[in-house]
């Protein structure tokens, strides 16, 4: 492995991804790589850049399919300690992009911090929460957002913060290929209410969605504007609709669960299908919100 000379500990090749991932499906990575230091993940970036390797960055997979081929290249995870630091500092609290968003709404809502608790149960990386402006009904991370810290494709490291950074539906004006650590702005609030909040937003998770114990990647394509996409899929009957191993959900229809033996390409023909039926009856595009790599 000469092109990773030097980072043997932390580069393995031809890696099953399947388990990174909440669908737990698709094929190996070229180069796994999951850096300790940042010193680290810049040396990743120029090796990567020498040898014109491409560098997909992996959160915790809630949000990703995984083509059963594989990927070529490398997948990046920023899975060493250092990445998953968390500071409070009075109501503000900086975070690593590794850190889990549900430890972290947890432990916010214990010191009495409101903002977070919109997040209950979303399964996340902070960094892949941000990349995405994680979030829902009740609220999404871009609120509470003050600065990034970024590194680029060169491994240049630089700040962007409110007013230039700019979060819309599922979206954020971010083209650097690392989110390295986030700045938070929270608000000191009534323990109890945040709690009940919280246990509220879990209750309506649990009494709407499939439980996180299925093999899913929540919410697979975005609301139309004005609609819910997955009132748009049961209005077209398509719930229980199963090719192969890939079903959609009885519980709510933008989720697709993977039953077992369910492969990528599964998921794939049923998200066509999908897309197919709801547009011949409702005349809309659906559009992904899940990440297909491949
Ligand atoms: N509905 C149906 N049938 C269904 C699903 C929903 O009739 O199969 C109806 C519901 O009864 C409700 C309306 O559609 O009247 C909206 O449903 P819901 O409250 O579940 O919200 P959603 O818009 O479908 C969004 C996010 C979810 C998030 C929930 C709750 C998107 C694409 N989805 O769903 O996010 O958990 O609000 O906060 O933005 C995700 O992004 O992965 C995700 C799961």
């Amino acid at each position: 492995m000469s092109i990773f000379s030097g980072l043997e500990e932390i580069v393995k090749t031809d890696y099953p991804l399947a388990n990174n991932t909440w669908y737990r499906i698709g094929g190996p990575a070229e180069y796994f790589v999951s850096p300790q230091t940042v010193e680290q993940l810049k040396d990743v970036v120029g090796k990567c850049n020498e040898n014109n390797i491409r560098i997909n960055v992996l959160g915790f997979g809630s949000n990703v399919l995984i083509s059963d081929k594989g990927i070529r290249g490398a997948v990046i995870k920023l899975e060493g300690d250092c990445f998953a630091e968390t500071k409070f500092d009075g109501d503000q609290v900086r975070v690593g992009a590794g850190a889990d968003l549900r430890k972290l709404v947890r432990a916010s809502v214990k010191k009495g911090l409101s903002g977070l608790e919109a997040l209950t149960s979303i399964p996340s990386s902070v960094g892949g929460a941000v990349r995405m402006n994680a979030g829902g009904r009740f609220g999404d991370i871009g609120s509470c957002v003050e600065s990034v810290t970024l590194m680029d494709g060169d491994g240049n490291i630089f700040e962007k913060s409110k007013p230039e950074l700019m979060f819309d539906y599922r979206e954020v004006n971010i083209s650097a290929k690392f989110i390295l650590s986030a700045l938070l702005k929270l608000n000191e609030g009534d323990p109890e209410q945040i709690l009940r909040t919280m246990k509220e937003v879990f209750v309506y998770k649990e009494n709407n969605q499939p439980p996180l114990s299925t093999r899913n990647s929540g919410c697979v394509f975005k609301n139309p504007s004005g609609f819910s996409a997955g009132s748009l899929i049961d209005r077209a009957g398509l719930k229980g609709l199963q090719l192969g191993g890939a079903k959609v959900s009885e519980k709510h229809a933008n989720f697709i669960i993977a039953e077992k033996g369910c492969t990528s390409r599964d998921i794939l023909r049923l998200i066509d299908a999908i897309k197919e039926r709801v547009n011949e009856q409702c005349g809309t595009e659906l559009e992904l919100e899940l990440e297909i790599w491949d």
